[in-house]
Parts: C-alpha cells; structure tokens; sequence
C-alpha cells in the first residue's frame, strides 16, 4: 500500500514537473506583450497620443517620455542638438549651394523629433517657391502619419506642401510608429518601407520578431529620396542596400539632389543609413544582434521587465546595452572608443581631398579649354564620393554600427584567399573602414599629384596631409 502511494506521489511529481516545464517553454516562445497583463482599455487603431497608450503600458510610455529632455553628449553622439557645421566647418563648404550648409544639427531622441524639424532653417516655407519644402518632410517625425497614409494615401501625402500638412500633424513619434494596437506587434507603418521590400520581393509580415526588432527601426532610419515631381517617399533599395548598390540605383534613375556651385556636380546627400550600414555584413549583425538589443535594452521594474523606450546612445548606459552579451563592458566600449576615433579622423581626411577635389574642379570648369569629358568623369568621381563619405559621416555611429574591421571569423569567410592567422591579423588591425579606403581611391583620381608631393601620396592617404599637396586636374592639351 505504502509502495502504491509512493509511486502515486512520483508519478504525480513527474507529471506536474513535465506540465510546468511545458508551461515554461510555451512562456519562453510567446512574444513578450503576451506575458503582460491584460489592457486595461482598448487602444484605436494607429492611436497618434501616445498618453492613451500608456494607459496600458505605463513602463513603456514613461521611459519614452525620457527622450524628451535627455541631453547628455557622447565623445561623437549623444542627445543634444549640437551643430556640426560650427564642429566641423569643412561640411558649410561640402554642402554648399544645399540647404545642409544653413543648418545641420545632431539628433535628438524621439519626442522631441516634431519640435525640430519645425525649427530647422533648412525648411523652405514659401509655397510659391517651386523648391518649397513637401509634406514629405514629416514622414519620420510623427505618429499621427499611419493614419494620414491610411486616409489620404501617401501619393496625395506627398503632394502636399509642409505647409499645408502643418495643421494635421499634432504628435511626434510615438507608439504608433512602431506598434500595431491591440496587438502591440511590431509593424512597418511607412508605406515606403512596405514597398521598397516588396519591390526586393521580401513581404515584412513573414519576418521574425527578432528580424522585426531591426526592420522596425527602418521605417524612419534609412536613405530615402523624394521621387519625381510629387515628391514621393521612395527608398533607393531596387538593386540592393549597399552604398554601392545605391549609387547605382541614383545613377540609373538619373537623379540629383542638387548642383554644386560652381562645379556643377550633380550631387547626392546621404540621409541617416543606419539601417543599411548595419545590415551590410556588420558582425553584431550577422551574430543575429538586432538594433533593440543595444538601444532598447531590457530594464527591471520590481517585478516587470520590459524593454526601455528611452532611446539614446548605448555608450550612456553600456551595462545594460553591452552587458547582456559582453562580459567586459569597459573592454567594448574601450574599442567603441577606437573604432570611432579611427572613422572620426579617416573622415575628416576624406573630407579634405573632396574640398581639394573640388577646388580643382572648380578651376577646371573656369578653363574655356578645358577637356569636357575629363571634366564630366570628374564630376562622377566627385558625386561619388562625397555621397560615399556622406553614408558614413550622417550615419550616427561614427563608424561604429559597421567598422569593417572584421572579427577573425567573419573574415575567413569574406577574404578566402587570406586564411592563414596573420593575415587575418593584419584585416583585423587595419584602421580605416573598407568605405573610406575605396572612397579616397575614389578621389584620387581627380587629382594629380605633382612630383615633389610627400612621399605619402604614393600610398598611404589615411595618415599623410593631403591638404600640403598641389592638386591639378588632368587636362588634354589643345591640338
Ligand atoms: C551592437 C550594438 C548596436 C546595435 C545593434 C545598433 N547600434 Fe546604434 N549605436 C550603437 C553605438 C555604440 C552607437 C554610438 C553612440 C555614440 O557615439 O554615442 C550607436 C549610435 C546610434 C545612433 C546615434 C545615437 C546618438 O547618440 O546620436 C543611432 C540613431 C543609432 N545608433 C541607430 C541604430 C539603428 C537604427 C540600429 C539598427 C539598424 C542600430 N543603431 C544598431 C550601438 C548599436
Ligand atoms: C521606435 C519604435 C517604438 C516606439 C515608438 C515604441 N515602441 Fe514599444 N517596442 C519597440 C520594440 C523594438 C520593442 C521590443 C519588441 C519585442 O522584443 O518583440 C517594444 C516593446 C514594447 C512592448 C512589449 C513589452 C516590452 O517592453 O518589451 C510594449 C507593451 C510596448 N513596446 C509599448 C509601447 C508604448 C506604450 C509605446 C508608446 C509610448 C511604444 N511602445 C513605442 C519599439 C517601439
Ligand atoms: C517614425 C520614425 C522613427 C522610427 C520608427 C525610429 N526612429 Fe529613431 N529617430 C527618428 C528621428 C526623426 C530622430 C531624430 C529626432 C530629433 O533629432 O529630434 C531619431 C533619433 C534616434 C536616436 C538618437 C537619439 C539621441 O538621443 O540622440 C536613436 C539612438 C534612435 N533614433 C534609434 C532608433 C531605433 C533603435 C529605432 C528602432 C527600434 C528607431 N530609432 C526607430 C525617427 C525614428
Ligand atoms: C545581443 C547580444 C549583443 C549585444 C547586446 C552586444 N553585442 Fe557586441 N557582439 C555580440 C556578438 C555575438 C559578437 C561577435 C563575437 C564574435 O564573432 O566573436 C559581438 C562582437 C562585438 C565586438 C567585436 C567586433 C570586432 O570588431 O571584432 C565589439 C567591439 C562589440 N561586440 C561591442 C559591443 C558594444 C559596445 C555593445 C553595446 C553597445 C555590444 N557589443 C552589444 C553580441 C552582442
């Protein structure tokens, strides 16, 4: 009898064990909003006030909040609106002739995104200015836009002037942007993302969450242009999300954003790549790391977790950002740090051989003897690269979301010919990112260099002055 009741009582521990350890993984395998408790009220569809939502999620809406007055700085980021042209005024010049040259500020987190576009002196107010600003301006800035796409479509979104949209859009970012209500999935809301996707002959509804953690973020941190006169909201993906692979979409479209003075180079302005940096074969990225798992880490409130929607640069709160993968905080963000002076000064370098490239254009274009077709593939090389440097230096990362300096593995697979150790070494160790190196071969051939240039110019561009050296373009003789 005492036998059958001990064997009742294991049978019984097994199988309350078994059910609890089901429970657990079918707990583990459920998307997290299924963990919280139930709405409290229910939520309309694409709600633009972000404040009826926190009704529910109260955790979520009051993190958010934060990235209203968070203003600490980074070394290279951070959250304040400082102006990188008075940081670097190299760029006044680069975007010369270009709204860019009036007004370029770092970004700011979320809430306040409505509050700054309205204030930028980039915005062109006078609607009977052909080049007045469109409503287009907005997309990124606010979450009562899935409604206005779902009412007006955003062809006619689009066609409206920023003017008139005005009085329409209340809200800056907010839940909407991200989450679809009710089910507080994550969702593309841009109608250009959908489409850029669609047009790659990728559907985001089948994406995983994990994958969706990223491609949430692409709805706005992405390069963009405004196609054709209606100004629509268009991603140059078609062949592909590489700066190469853009270039060429621009190149095939014929499209410029403006004319450089004086040069006449039709030239390009890089948005904020962010999206299409980091997919381009960055480690974290083909680790499977996702945009969320840095820059909104999971965070403990008593007994709920939840993951912050404060926003900001990782380097501000590294241990929650870094921490839950990297054992050694200080050692990664110590090569953040690195990385980022590396890219911070390759830029500045880039910079200076495009200002001299354009000097020499500019020379070049005065000479009434000037070889036309040099002139013309000079002004290729010019829009080309400083779109190149552009993808870099308006991405936020300073580098760092992409170094190109690739861990040990990654490189084995992308340089077959070079698998011995040192050579992989010597991958690992090279202190310019893949991007700028291609972009001053790019440069150097608008210039000559004349023969008693410093013996860096032969080679190396990274480390030498290229500012000291005489530039002339090349020029045929009239026969
Ligand atoms: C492995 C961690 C990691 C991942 C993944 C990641 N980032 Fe970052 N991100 C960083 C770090 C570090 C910085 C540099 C911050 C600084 O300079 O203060 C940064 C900077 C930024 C900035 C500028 C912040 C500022 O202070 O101005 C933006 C915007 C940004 N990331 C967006 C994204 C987006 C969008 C994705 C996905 C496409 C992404 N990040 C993926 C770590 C990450
Ligand atoms: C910029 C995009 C974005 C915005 C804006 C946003 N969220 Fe989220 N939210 C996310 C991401 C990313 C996650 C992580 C989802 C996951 O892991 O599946 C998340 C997760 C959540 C979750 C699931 C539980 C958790 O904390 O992981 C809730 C609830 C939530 N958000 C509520 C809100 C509310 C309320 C707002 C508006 C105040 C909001 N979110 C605004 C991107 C956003
Ligand atoms: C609806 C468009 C939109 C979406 C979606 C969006 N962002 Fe942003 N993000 C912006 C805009 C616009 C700014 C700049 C706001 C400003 O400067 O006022 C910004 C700023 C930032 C910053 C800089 C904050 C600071 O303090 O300097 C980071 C970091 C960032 N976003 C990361 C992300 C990540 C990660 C995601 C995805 C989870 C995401 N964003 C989704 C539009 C968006
Ligand atoms: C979700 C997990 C995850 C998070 C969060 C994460 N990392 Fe990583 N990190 C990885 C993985 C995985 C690798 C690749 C390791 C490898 O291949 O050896 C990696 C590699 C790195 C490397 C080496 C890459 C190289 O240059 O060789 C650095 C540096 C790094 N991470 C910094 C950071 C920083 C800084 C943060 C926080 C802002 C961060 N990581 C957040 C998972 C993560």
């Amino acid at each position: 009898m005492k036998n059958y009741t001990t064997l009742i009582l294991a049978g019984l521990v097994i199988v309350l064990a078994a059910v609890l350890v089901g429970v657990l993984v079918y707990m583990q395998n459920q998307p997290v909003e299924q963990r919280t408790v139930q709405p409290l009220v229910e939520i309309a569809e694409m709600e633009p006030d972000s404040s009826k939502w926190a009704v529910n999620f109260p955790n979520q809406y009051d993190t958010f909040m934060k990235t209203k007055t968070n203003n600490v700085d980074t070394t290279y980021g951070g959250s304040s609106a400082f102006s990188w042209l008075e940081r670097d005024p190299r760029q006044v010049i680069l975007f010369a002739g270009y709204p860019f040259s009036k007004d370029y500020n770092d970004d700011r987190g979320h809430a306040n995104a409505l509050e700054d576009v309205r204030a930028t002196k980039r915005l062109n107010l006078d609607d009977s200015d052909p080049k007045h600003t469109p409503a287009t301006c907005y997309s990124c800035k606010s979450s009562d836009n899935p409604g206005l796409w779902a009412e007006l479509g955003m062809e006619a979104y689009d066609a409206m002037s920023f003017n008139e949209m005005t009085p329409n859009i209340e809200n800056s970012i907010g839940c909407a942007n991200c989450h679809e209500a009710g089910t507080m999935r994550l969702i593309v809301t841009n109608p250009a993302l959908k489409e850029a996707f669609e047009r790659q002959g990728k559907d985001w509804t089948t994406f995983s969450r994990q994958e969706m953690r990223t491609v949430v973020c692409a709805n706005c941190h992405v390069e963009y242009y405004f196609k054709g006169d209606g100004k629509y909201l268009t991603f140059p993906w078609d062949n592909g999300t590489k700066v190469e692979e853009i270039i060429a979409y621009y190149e095939e479209a014929g499209f410029k954003d403006w004319a450089y003075p004086e040069t006449d180079t039709p030239m390009l302005k890089a948005q904020h790549p962010e999206f299409e940096f980091f997919t381009a074969g960055s480690t974290h990225y083909e680790a499977g790391v996702a945009c969320a798992d840095c820059h909104m880490p999971y965070v403990r409130d008593g007994a709920s977790k939840y993951s912050s929607h404060d926003v900001h640069s990782p380097l501000l709160n590294p241990e929650a950002s870094c921490g839950q993968c990297h054992t050694d905080t200080k050692y990664v963000v110590g090569r953040v740090a690195t990385i980022q002076k590396q890219v911070a000064d390759t830029k500045i370098a880039a910079e200076d051989a495009i200002l001299d490239a354009i000097h020499a254009i500019k020379l070049a274009a005065a000479d009434p003897n000037v070889d036309v077709e040099l002139l013309d593939q000079a002004r290729k090389l010019h829009r080309e690269a400083q779109f190149m440097w552009d993808f870099i230096s308006a991405e936020n990362s300073t580098g760092f979301h992409n170094p190109g300096v690739c861990a040990r593995r990654a490189c084995q697979v992308r340089e077959p010919g070079t698998r011995s150790p040192d050579a992989c070494g010597a991958v690992h160790q090279r202190p310019v990112p893949a991007d700028y190196g291609y972009l001053l071969r790019r440069v150097q051939p608008v210039t000559e260099i004349q023969p008693n240039s410093p013996p860096h110019m032969a080679g190396n561009f990274i480390s030498g002055n290229i500012r000291g050296a005489r530039v002339v373009l090349p020029r045929k003789e009239k026969t």
